[in-house]
């Protein structure tokens, strides 16, 4: 069965001592949630945030990762690097990696099949922009991203893929897409995954959302049948919010 999960994208927000201070905010008002619940700190705040959750249900993900097992490559980071310190989900493909620094699908799957060699699970972000939905191309984008990212990908590794939809109009402007539009987007992609690797594995790959959720949408947004929950900017960054959302499940 697939699972519901509420992972918070924290960006390139948050001190070390903030990191603590948020954390721990949240656990002390966390009863036990309904779905898995996921912090995506910056690197340096990683094994901090690991160590403060210990013993509490509670997933720390990494926002990036490199593709090479190591090496010459300054400023990046290695998947051995984030599983040696208890980090084991990692969030690739965020539409402001793929904007600000210009990765691309070919590059994602080799980031992909990095974190899979190396038992992680992976949070694959992908989703249409304005210009794609306007020209009404956006189920084709959708399906070019996912085909050319991870349908190369053998039936086994989905047990270690959620997707994340997440259209790039609705991230941080404010802007949610409705949760109608999310729900055939989810579908499709869902009814896609089951043309290439079956009912199986498209019944418990767990689709989330991303784009401007918040405390008052997420609801009904999580109520639709397609959408098992959602990939949280802004409103993470607040306890209260973010508790908001992981309660509407
Ligand atoms: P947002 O960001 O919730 O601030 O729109 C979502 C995301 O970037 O994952």
């Amino acid at each position: 069965m697939r699972k519901n999960i509420v992972a918070g994208n924290w960006k390139m927000h948050k001190t070390n001592t903030e990191t603590v201070a948020l954390l721990n905010e949240i656990m002390a008002q966390l009863k036990t949630p309904n779905c898995e619940v996921i912090f995506a700190p910056t690197f340096v705040n990683l094994k901090t945030a690991v160590d403060t959750v210990k013993g509490h249900h509670i997933t720390v993900a990494a926002q990036n990762m490199h593709q090479a097992e190591g090496g010459a490559f300054t400023g990046e980071i290695a998947a051995n690097m984030l599983t040696d310190i208890g980090v084991n989900t990692v969030i690739l493909g965020h539409s402001e990696r793929r904007a600000y620094f210009h990765e691309t699908d070919a590059l994602l799957e080799n980031k992909v099949n990095t974190a899979l060699k190396h038992n992680m699970r992976v949070i694959f972000c992908f989703g249409e922009e304005l210009k794609d939905r306007q020209n009404n191309n956006h189920f084709n984008v959708v399906e070019y991203q996912l085909r050319d990212a991870l349908f190369a990908l053998e039936k086994k590794d989905w047990a270690n893929i959620v997707l994340a939809y997440e259209p790039v109009w609705a991230i941080g402007t404010g802007e949610t897409a409705t949760p109608e539009q999310a729900q055939e987007m989810h579908l499709f992609i869902r009814e896609l995954i089951a043309k290439v690797y079956g009912n199986d594995v498209a019944d418990n790959v767990s689709i989330l959302y991303g784009g401007s959720v918040k405390p008052d949408n997420a609801k009904e947004i999580f109520s639709k049948p397609d959408v098992d929950g959602g990939l949280i900017g802004g409103a993470s960054l607040k306890a209260n919010d973010f508790l908001a959302i992981v309660n509407a499940f």
